[in-house]
């Protein structure tokens, strides 16, 4: 069928109307364009469609530089190969916006939604995720398929990963993670396998998943040094690492740093080691964290914290002046909503990694009190449809 692209919708595919004017997703398609596609699932009320050609291409639609971006098997990584870098913010801008106003019933007339200071858009990923083929060779998955493949080179790698993505055998294992430091050089390949099978170059450090604080790489973060064990999590790359520091800084600025700062969803402490070295002279940091290999590296990173190892949600929460929270993809949720809002702050630092979910994180909270005041978008996933924002909430009842 042929269809012309309206907007973008959540998730990162184009959105238009097909001929009997049914809600059609558009793989591959950006806002403007006239595009062919073909049906890929069809319920009664939206079809799901994968462009196969376009007829009238958008000004930001570029040729993806990466070979394994094309193609009916391609790369399952960067969906977002095909659109220019300034043509990625403003879409991630859109998707954003139209979160907070379907999702989360904002009146986003009112508010400014910026992209922050553009990151990297190659070399940059600090860690990955991979299959194993049958000869150990590591592999990404193809696009909706469990089926691997072997990279030549991967152009988001950060290259002490992609070297490693090309030098490390790993037989006996399903699924690997790599992780490196970039700014202290060292390289962890955590496998699912024996790590005695594994061959790799001697400076990586092998061990099995689960192996937790004992194996370990550093990476060096707004002047700090921080430990980051296996099935611990970090942020994409150390210089997105250090934009979600300047803006949760900035956010904070003018609160009041000799009260109290939870760090909520604090992983190995990046913000309790970073923004709160300022709070910690006079107040107090909390950071609470469910994930006891994170929790062990948040203890040796901000050794100035109080380090709660416990499930957000069911946290008994203390008064506090502001809170950062940075949850996984499912967000905050109604719970963990809720226990930012006992804990009364004065403003919330919220770091959110899924649109949808910051739409309905936004809504619990602005029915509960709170307002937006700054919505920062910020290009954590370079080449890719998934966003990564920072929204400060100020309360105001
Ligand atoms: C997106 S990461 C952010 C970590 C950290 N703020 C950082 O920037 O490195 C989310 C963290 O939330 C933790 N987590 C997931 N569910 C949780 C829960 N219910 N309560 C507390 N922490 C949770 C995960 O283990 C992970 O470390």
């Amino acid at each position: 069928m042929e269809l012309t692209v309206d907007r973008i919708a959540v998730g990162g595919k184009g959105l238009g109307l097909d001929s009997n004017r049914r809600v059609t997703f558009v793989a591959g398609a950006i806002p403007t364009e006239r595009v062919r596609a073909q049906i890929t699932s069809e319920r009664s009320r939206f079809a799901e469609s994968e462009v196969i050609e376009v007829l009238e291409p958008s000004l930001d639609r570029v040729d993806p530089s990466c070979a394994h971006a094309v193609g009916p098997h391609r790369c399952g990584g960067c969906d977002w190969q095909h659109v220019s870098e300034q043509g990625q913010r403003r879409l991630r801008v859109a998707m954003v916006e139209d979160a907070l106003r379907r999702v989360g019933k904002l009146d986003t007339t009112s508010l400014t939604i910026r992209s922050a200071r553009s990151l990297p858009a190659s070399a940059y990923r600090t860690g990955v995720r991979m299959l194993v083929d049958g000869n150990g060779r590591l592999c990404y998955r193809r696009r909706r398929s469990n089926d691997g493949f072997r990279p030549e080179s991967c152009e988001v790698a950060h290259p002490l990963v992609d070297g490693l993505i090309q030098d490390a055998l790993c037989p006996g294992s399903t699924e690997v993670s790599l992780r490196v430091g970039a700014r202290t050089g060292e390289r962890m390949l955590v496998v699912d396998g024996e790590p005695g099978e594994v061959t790799a170059p001697e400076d990586v450090s092998v061990v099995r998943v689960g192996d937790g604080p004992t194996a370990h790489v550093h990476e060096i973060v707004s002047g700090t040094r921080l430990r980051i064990s296996a099935g611990a999590f970090f942020q994409s790359s150390p210089q997105g690492a250090e934009l979600l520091v300047e803006l949760a800084d900035r956010a904070l600025h003018g609160v009041d740093r000799s009260g109290v700062l939870i760090d909520a969803y604090a992983g190995g402490g990046l913000f309790s080691a970073t923004v709160g070295r300022g709070w910690s002279d006079s107040g107090s940091v909390i950071a609470v964290e469910t994930n006891s290999a994170a929790v062990a590296d948040a203890r040796v990173n901000a050794p100035h914290a109080r380090i709660e190892h416990a499930r957000f949600e069911r946290w008994k929460p203390v008064r506090a002046d502001a809170v950062i929270a940075d949850p996984a993809r499912a967000g905050l949720a109604a719970g963990g909503a809720e226990t930012i809002v006992a804990s009364a702050a004065a403003v919330v630092v919220l770091v959110s990694c899924d649109a949808a979910a910051l739409g309905r994180d936004a809504g619990l909270l602005t029915s509960a009190g709170y307002a937006v005041t700054d919505v920062a978008v910020v290009d954590m996933f370079n080449q890719t449809s998934h966003v990564e924002v920072v929204t400060r909430f100020e309360k105001i009842s």
